[in-house]
């Protein structure tokens, strides 16, 4: 009962397709910020994974910091509007910034948090996201370093949760729509 694998429909991306997109994405990132330091700001909790692969997939010489931020109002999917729970450390003025978000789904948490972040005057702000779901935009997100374009489905895995479960996951899969509907798994 515990074990999450009767839990999922299928595999969408696999361990090894991850960390090769990691490799590839660390390698452009290297390059870019060549003789520059950045600062890489996770957004809890769903880009730890990648956040904590990427960074050490990275030769260049970089801090992190966090925030965490919530949607207001009802219902499970972003308003758009959006709080502070916990804001950086870091005063990100005259820094490069490079925001590392687990998925864009509506991109309503990374318009807010860029528009936010663009406020305090960095020197360079661009976004590091591992997936994204094109049918699902609501607002375009200029996205620097793109991991996985995933079509429009319930996904769990690598960060990713339903419920708060899941993240842990090394790949990511579709849940079962027993685990969403309540049934009886088959
Ligand atoms: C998820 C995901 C992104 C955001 C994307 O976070 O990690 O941060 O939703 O959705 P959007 O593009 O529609 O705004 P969530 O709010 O579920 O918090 P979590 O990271 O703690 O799971
Ligand atoms: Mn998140
Ligand atoms: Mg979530």
């Amino acid at each position: 009962e515990k074990d999450m694998g009767t839990d999922l429909a299928r595999v969408l991306v696999t361990e090894d397709e991850i960390n090769a997109k990691l490799r590839e994405l660390a390698e452009q990132i290297d390059r870019d910020y060549e003789g520059r330091d950045v600062l890489l700001v996770g957004v809890l909790k769903g880009a730890v994974m990648v956040m904590a692969d990427l960074a050490r997939a990275l030769h260049s010489p970089i801090t992190m910091d966090w925030m965490a931020v919530s949607s207001y109002g009802s219902g499970t999917k972003s308003s758009g509007v959006v709080r502070i729970l916990k804001d950086l450390d870091t005063d990100i003025a005259d820094r490069h910034i490079l925001v590392v978000e687990d998925i864009i789904d509506s991109g309503l948490t990374l318009s807010w948090m860029l528009a936010n972040l663009a406020s305090r005057g960095p020197a360079s702000l661009e976004v590091c996201a591992f997936f994204r779901k094109p049918e699902a935009a609501k607002v375009d997100i200029p996205v620097k370093y793109l991991g996985f374009d995933i079509p429009n489905e319930f996904v769990v895995g690598y960060g990713l949760d339903y419920a708060e479960r899941y993240r842990n996951l090394p790949f990511v899969g579709t849940l079962a729509e027993h685990v969403y509907s309540g049934g009886k798994p088959a």
